[in-house]
């Protein structure tokens, strides 16, 4: 039986690991690495409980809040000693966090064929962490699987051209599938959702007060996830949450509640990667406080408008509405069967 070493660390990986460690399990020894990059009871224990997956093999205590090579560095030193005394056959590795560089760049030094889930994406936009870990990551991965036609060509403009790339749907499809038709309304009045956590929306005072009056100013309430980089933000700027009435902000919610606040809203407003795709799939129209996307086909015909220079833009984005909906754009729900199928077949 060929072991297998999933690498998981940040809350969208522990959503994207739920279903493949479903189907991995099945079919190989395998064990998963926590690389503990979040480490909040909300923000990482609470998505093994509510989705049953098994406690992960390894957890590390990272700490919080350090700079990116430093973070990426002590990952890499745990990582690589499992990966010493494991032996993998192979790493998988989800997306584009510093986990997943860090369990990229370990198993490319060690000759362990590295696999990476959510190939493919690009923004564009260099100065973001994830576009860098997310080529690197492309660049020597073994098997790449991509949820979409755009993430095939984007490899392919960088020359990434070989057998082993396929595309299968996105693992979160699996996810929201399973998830949403059991999610049950939460709040009776009409409100919008709102996620931001980017560092460029919430590291300078201006900008992430010029959001927060944004929000304010809306015709409907406003129900804000705070995510911690965001809280800590406000925190440092002395920004009071109390003084926005139309915000009510709420700490990061279980995955189950994510979905039922974005399903029954009028519209979600983000700058999440995740969540972008996941109004798209929920049928929900999205405004992305960002200049561009990975995410492009959720752009077409007003599903998805970003929004960033201008803010009062919102305004007039929450005027449009969206057209020419396309069935199962990211996937049927069997990504991850289809995953584990053509990992097995190809190991
Ligand atoms: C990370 C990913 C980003 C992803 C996001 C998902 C990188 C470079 N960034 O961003 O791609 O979209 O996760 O949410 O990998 N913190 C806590 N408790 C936690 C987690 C974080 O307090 O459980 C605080 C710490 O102060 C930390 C800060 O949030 O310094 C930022 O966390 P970090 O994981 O470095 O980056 P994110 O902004 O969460
Ligand atoms: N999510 C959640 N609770 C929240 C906000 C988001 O469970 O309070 C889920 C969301 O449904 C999606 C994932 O977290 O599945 C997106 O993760 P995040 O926005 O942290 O990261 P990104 O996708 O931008 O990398």
């Amino acid at each position: 039986m060929k072991k297998i070493i999933s690498i998981v660390g940040a809350r969208p990986q522990f959503i994207k690991h739920a279903p493949m460690q479903l189907q991995l399990q099945k079919k190989m020894n395998a064990l998963t690495i926590h690389t503990g990059q979040h480490y909040d009871e909300n923000m990482s224990a609470i998505f093994f409980n509510e989705l049953n997956m098994p406690k992960p093999d390894y957890l590390f205590q990272i700490g919080g809040s350090k700079p990116q090579g430093e973070q990426t560095g002590i990952m890499m030193t745990e990582i690589e000693k499992v990966c010493m005394q494991e032996k993998p056959d192979a790493v998988l590795v989800y997306g584009d966090t510093n986990s997943t560089l860090a369990g990229a760049l370990v198993a490319v030094k060690m000759g362990i064929p590295l696999i990476h889930i959510e190939a493919g994406l690009r923004s564009y936009n260099r100065a973001m962490p994830e576009e860098v870990n997310r080529i690197i990551a492309d660049e020597f991965a073994h098997l790449l699987f991509c949820p979409t036609n755009t993430a095939i060509e984007n490899l392919k403009r960088e020359g990434i051209e070989h057998p082993r790339i396929f595309k299968c749907g996105d693992v979160m499809c699996d996810m929201i599938q399973l998830i949403a038709p059991k999610a049950a309304r939460k709040i009776k009045e009409d409100y919008y959702f709102a996620t931001i956590h980017r560092p460029y929306n919430t590291d300078d005072d201006k900008r992430i007060l010029a959001i927060l009056n944004i929000f304010n100013s809306l015709d409907k309430k406003v129900i804000f996830s705070i995510h911690p980089r965001t809280l800590t933000r406000l925190h440092q700027f002395d920004i009071a949450e109390s003084d926005f009435s139309n915000i009510q902000f709420i700490p990061p919610t279980s995955y189950v509640d994510s979905v039922s606040y974005q399903k029954y809203c009028t519209c979600v407003i983000t700058d999440s990667g995740g969540v972008q795709k996941e109004a798209y799939m929920l049928g929900k129209k999205c405004i992305t406080l960002r200049s561009e996307t990975e995410w492009v086909e959720t752009l077409h015909n007003h599903w998805n408008t970003l929004v960033f220079d201008h803010l009062e833009d919102i305004y007039n984005a929450l005027l449009t509405t969206p057209t020419n909906y396309i069935e199962n754009m990211y996937g049927d729900g069997h990504a991850a069967e289809e995953i584990v199928e053509l990992i097995e077949k190809h190991l």
